[in-house]
């Protein structure tokens, strides 16, 4: 055992931030890398063969995992959520889910994945106690789709994973990111053939990183997704205050979310907080900076001193990017990857 961990969180005492919103979500990314090079995230022109990825010694080990998770936990996170890069590339993800689900407090594990090694690896990560996945799909036409993951793959490649988690009994749901003149003429035949088998979430394309090519033409507004999908769709009630996703239902009750961080930001209701591969914690998708917890976790300080650290950045939190973003992306310095805090 690590000197200064303890089995319990030290004493759980929930973080507000400065606009009033509490620590409730992390989102843990376990590797830089993914075996997709989509291009609206990791373009291959910048993501190339000479690309230098983290060494595994910089990566925070799963035993520092769960002793920071145990921390945020005391501080008031509820969910979890594994990502990367592709989170299924980090060898033993199920022992760290495992390891995961033995803290008290923690409601919810889930992960986001773009599916391709679910066929592998569905059975071990549900037997670990994962509930559920959300698996990245952009189109069902191959052309499209081999476009947009920058690596030819065919869509039946990520059926195949999502196909894998439901036969292993986890919740599926499935995330689209909308291009105008790239994916979205194509969202209807993606809607009409997965409708029924899983939660369809559509993500306005947004300016993350430093390389993607974002201009706000390419974003497209609910109302023209809506249209896109076809048939007639209500208003449903969100399932939890702050949820990312607006939720709608068809006719039939077949439910879409549109996640419009764009067009309508919800900053104000923003309890997530980023935890990088390598141990940085960072307090908004779009931030250029985040706050080192690995230098003093393998220094030898106590969980007490790491929660008060935790403690003093959550409280001192006034992000709110998206909302104050317009229709200019930032240019105060380089932005965080969402390679590295996946989304
Ligand atoms: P559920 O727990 O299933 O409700 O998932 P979630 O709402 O946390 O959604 P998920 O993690 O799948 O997020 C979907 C997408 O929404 C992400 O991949 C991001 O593109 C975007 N997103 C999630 N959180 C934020 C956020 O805090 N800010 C912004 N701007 N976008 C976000
Ligand atoms: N805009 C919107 N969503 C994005 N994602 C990655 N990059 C972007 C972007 N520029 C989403 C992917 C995946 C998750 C990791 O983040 O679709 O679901
Ligand atoms: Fe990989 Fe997901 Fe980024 Fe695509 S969006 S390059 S699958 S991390
Ligand atoms: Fe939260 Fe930043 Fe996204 Fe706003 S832009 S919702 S503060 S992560």
């Amino acid at each position: 055992m690590l000197l200064g961990v303890s089995p319990l969180p030290p004493q759980v005492r929930p973080l507000t931030d400065s606009l009033g919103r509490p620590l409730r979500d992390l989102r843990i990314s376990v590797t830089d890398r993914c075996n997709l090079r989509c291009t609206y995230c990791m373009p291959g022109e910048v993501f190339g063969p000479d690309f230098a990825f983290l060494p595994k010694s910089e990566l925070l080990s799963f035993e520092e995992l769960e002793r920071l998770s145990r921390l945020f936990v005391a501080g008031g996170v509820q969910k979890l959520r594994l990502t990367g890069g592709e989170p299924l590339l980090r060898r033993g993800l199920p022992d760290l889910i495992a390891r995961l689900t033995t803290i008290p407090g923690v409601q919810d594990i889930a992960m986001t994945t773009n599916g391709l090694l679910l066929p592998r690896l569905a059975q071990d990560l549900k037997k670990a106690g994962l509930k559920r996945v959300t698996v990245s799909l952009d189109s069902l036409d191959p052309e499209i789709f081999g476009r947009m993951n920058g690596l030819g793959i065919h869509p039946d490649k990520v059926l195949d994973g999502i196909e894998a988690a439901l036969t292993a009994g986890l919740g599926v749901k499935i995330n689209t990111v909308v291009q105008r003149g790239v994916n979205d003429a194509s969202l209807g035949e993606l809607w009409a053939a997965l409708k029924d088998r899983a939660v369809l979430r559509f993500i306005e394309f947004m300016d993350v990183g430093n390389h993607n090519g974002w201009n706000l033409d390419a974003v497209l507004p609910p109302g023209e997704v809506l249209a896109r999908l076809g048939g007639d769709f209500t208003p449903a009630q969100a399932h939890y205050q702050g949820e990312v996703a607006t939720r709608y239902t068809d006719a039939h009750g077949h439910e879409a979310g549109l996640i419009t961080s764009v067009t309508a930001p919800f900053c104000g209701d923003c309890t997530r907080a980023r935890l990088s591969a390598v141990g940085v914690l960072y307090t908004c998708l779009f931030a250029t900076g985040g706050l080192d917890l690995r230098g003093p976790l393998r220094g030898g300080q106590s969980d007490t001193q790491l929660a008060e650290l935790l403690a003093r950045t959550w409280t001192q939190r006034r992000d709110r990017y998206s909302e104050e973003r317009g229709s200019r992306t930032r240019s105060d310095g380089p932005k965080v990857e969402m390679s590295h805090i996946g989304g």
